[in-house]
């Protein structure tokens, strides 16, 4: 059973090639975005994970979604995190933190009225979840180049203050259509100074990013999560394969812990990126997007992948690693729970041993 073999994962050693995909579950405290009680019950629960990737995190102030959504920019938020990582830890589990910025998806009513900040002046496609309801997605403003070293260091301080919090590492978000993610690809990015029109200047602020958060957690410390298919924003790049290769090319050459892509299986065939990016990246690698045991299986042992990261299936089934383990029967996810709040759909989820209890008792 490939995916229960053990590995390594930059700094890590696990005890099977299976993670936990980060999750934003819109369950940390309001306003403080500190995650509480049963966020430590929810990731303590899923510890049996190879890794678990933390929900992405805010990396400042100035990325402001939903209510719930955590961050970790500030003491407090810090010391809340601290007993997460304690408490995996003490169950024998491994997390990283997945950092990000949302860059143009910022909500303009919940920054006090001040624009997003951009690589360029254009809105993403799409709506919004506002405090008044659904709306628009505003037009950015487009950093000026005297303007990005603060970002890089609000990743910096993240970096720092996930270390301080007891992360075994980092996660960088350059995927889904966040900051990262709309300064790599050039539908986002019409940038005419460094940051912007070649591929490595597109890439640069992902780069720079990376090697100041290796300077803190060391290079295996360090993961970089891509998403080359993912368009909803209206995100699209003209040529994904350069740009996709050149940012594996220079993460390799890094040593970082990881690279994650997500590349569905859906995907057809003459446009994965993968065969190109995996002879490219020589560390470890980790596949997501709509996989189940099976698939996963595939993966790993005709060497696509070396990880695979499970999403909703995780929501679902704290002990997932377990119920692959022995073929059982996976509840099924509820959609309506995802970002609910509260404890249902969250840590109400049953194991196994619950369910035989229960069973047993009828
Ligand atoms: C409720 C929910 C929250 C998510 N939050 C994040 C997130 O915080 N960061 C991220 O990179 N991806 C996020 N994703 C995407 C997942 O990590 C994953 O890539 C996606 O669910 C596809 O994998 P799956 O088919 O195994 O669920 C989220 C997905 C869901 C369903």
């Amino acid at each position: 059973m490939p995916l229960q073999q053990d590995g390594r994962l930059g700094n890590i050693v696990t005890p099977n090639r299976i993670v936990m995909a980060p999750l934003g579950r819109a369950r940390n405290s309001d306003p403080g975005r500190e995650p509480v009680l049963r966020s430590v019950t929810y990731y303590v629960q899923r510890a049996s994970a190879g890794l678990i990737i933390s929900e992405a995190t805010h990396v400042s102030a100035s990325s402001v979604s939903r209510p719930g959504t955590g961050a970790i920019h500030s003491i407090s938020q810090v010391a809340a995190w601290k007993k997460v990582t304690d408490a995996v830890h003490a169950a024998q589990g491994r997390i990283f933190q997945q950092l990000f910025h949302l860059g143009r998806k910022a909500d303009p009513d919940r920054l006090g009225g001040a624009l997003p900040i951009a690589p360029s002046a254009i809105a993403a496609i799409g709506e919004i979840s506002g405090i008044a309801g659904p709306k628009p997605f505003p037009v950015p403003c487009a950093l000026a180049s005297d303007e990005i070293p603060e970002i890089i260091q609000q990743f910096q301080a993240a970096a720092i203050n996930a270390h301080a919090a007891g992360f075994d590492g980092i996660e960088l978000h350059a995927a889904n259509g966040f900051l990262i993610d709309q300064f790599l690809r050039d539908s986002a990015n019409q940038r005419s100074d460094d940051y912007g029109g070649s591929v490595a200047n597109r890439a640069r602020l992902l780069l720079e990013i990376v090697d100041d958060a290796i300077a803190i957690f060391g290079a295996g410390g360090v993961g970089v999560r891509v998403s080359p298919h993912a368009t909803q924003d209206g995100l699209n790049d003209s040529n994904p394969a350069a740009l996709y290769s050149h940012v594996a090319r220079e993460l390799s050459a890094r040593g970082i812990g990881y690279l994650h892509l997500i590349e569905p299986d859906s995907i057809p065939e003459a446009n994965k990126l993968l065969p190109a990016l995996r002879p490219i990246f020589a560390g470890p690698l980790i596949l997501a997007g709509e996989f189940n045991q099976g698939s996963a299986e595939a993966a790993i042992a005709d060497g696509r992948a070396d990880y695979v990261a499970f999403g909703r299936l995780f929501i679902a089934n704290p002990d997932l690693v377990e119920r692959f383990r022995l073929g059982a029967p996976l509840n099924v996810p509820d959609p309506a729970t995802f970002y609910s709040g509260g404890d249902a759909g969250y840590i109400d989820y049953p194991t196994l041993s619950q369910q035989d209890t229960a069973q047993a008792s009828q």
